[in-house]
């Protein structure tokens, strides 16, 4: 039995930080972020909440529109580099809020491909027939480890939470098909935050030597961020004779429009074959596939029984694609899980 999404939903702060706002903070301008990333402006949270604000919201429109209560979620996973703190797990948290009954759940740390590293988790679950409803959320409160002074990096993330809900389809019609995920230590180097953990616990002096914000080196992820997707996108696609003209969509991992152009360009898409809303919310992290996902459900760009590819790269390094068919039903159409 196919594990197949019949609810999706996202949720991001009102607070919008523009461009316009960034050239006030550090050396940079409107006309190299947009060229450079594709990016206008991004969301942020209120400094005195935490992640699982969103993935509650986030999660609660994925229950709505599958049309189920969050007492019959049987295990949540939330997918996130930001949680609330680091103990008790972010998936706790968005339980107790969410009013969700008798289940369990986790929280997984994979990155910018922390998503899709949740939702091929999830999906085994249902596979195996263990579980019948499985919330998968991405989200990420990136304000919260920016360096607002650095402009290598501030300009490029935002807040953000999406969620889907993952069922059996007894039809076997829809689903996840297939998955490539991988993982490279050697990308530790070039996308970390060393503080507050256990090899640099927080103190005085992580703190001054401002250890607790995110870093990257751009241009090597860059670089390994558009191979990554297009190798384990195209090494999905032949596996499952797939072509890419049978694709309905891309939906990558939204960190920068030129990775995305330029994996889309490699697999030999059409621009109306990729989902793109980078410039509204920047690099939202594990938000960004399922807040991609569920806008192009809003927009009708995907209707039941379409081919859909996810691909993302993140840190770790950590990567990877996931072939689907859609199953829900187009907003306002009848559809969710009890239908079936
Ligand atoms: O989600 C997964 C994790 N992240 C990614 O996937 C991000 C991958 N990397 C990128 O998106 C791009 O590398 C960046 C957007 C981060 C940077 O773009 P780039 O074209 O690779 O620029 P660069 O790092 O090579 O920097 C070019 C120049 C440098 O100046 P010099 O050394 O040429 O004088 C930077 O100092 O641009 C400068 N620069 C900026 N200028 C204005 C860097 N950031 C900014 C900025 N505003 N915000």
């Amino acid at each position: 039995m196919q594990a197949s999404i019949f609810g999706v939903g996202h949720w991001a702060p009102e607070r919008r930080l523009t461009n316009q706002d960034l050239e006030k903070m550090v050396d940079t301008n409107d006309e190299w972020i947009t060229t450079r990333t594709g990016i206008k402006e991004r969301r942020i949270l209120e400094e005195e909440k935490g992640v699982s604000h969103m993935c509650v919201r986030a999660g609660r429109q994925a229950l709505e529109r599958a049309g189920i209560g969050p007492d019959t979620i049987e295990l949540i996973i939330v997918a996130t580099v930001t949680p609330d703190m680091p103990v008790p797990a972010t998936a706790a948290l968005a339980q107790r809020e969410l009013g969700a009954g008798a289940c369990w759940g986790f929280d997984i740390n994979g990155g910018c491909a922390g998503f899709l590293c949740a939702l091929a988790v999830g999906a085994q679950f249902i596979e195996s027939g263990r579980h019948r409803h499985v919330l998968v959320i991405g989200a990420d409160k990136m304000s919260a480890v920016l360096d607002y002074t650095d402009r290598n990096t501030c300009v490029l993330f935002g807040d953000a939470a999406g969620a889907v809900v993952l069922g059996p389809d007894p039809t076997d019609e829809t689903g996840i098909e297939d998955f490539r995920m991988r993982l490279d230590g050697e990308g530790a180097a070039f996308l970390y935050m060393t503080g507050g953990g256990s090899l640099h616990p927080a103190t005085r002096e992580t703190v001054d030597q401002r250890m607790h914000f995110v870093r990257q080196d751009g241009r090597t992820v860059f670089k390994k961020a558009v191979n990554g997707m297009t190798g384990a996108s195209s090494d999905l696609l032949a596996d499952n004779g797939v072509s890419p003209a049978d694709l309905r969509l891309l939906i990558p991992h939204q960190a920068n429009l030129r990775i995305i152009d330029a994996v889309s360009k490699k697999l030999g898409l059409r621009e109306d074959q990729v989902m793109v809303n980078i410039e509204k919310y920047g690099n939202t992290t594990a938000a960004t596939i399922p807040m991609a996902m569920s806008e192009a459900w809003e927009e009708k760009r995907m209707r039941r029984g379409d081919r859909l590819l996810l691909s993302a790269f993140g840190a770790g390094f950590t990567w990877g694609s996931l072939l689907l068919t859609w199953g829900m039903e187009g907003p306002g159409d009848s559809g969710g899980i009890k239908d079936l």
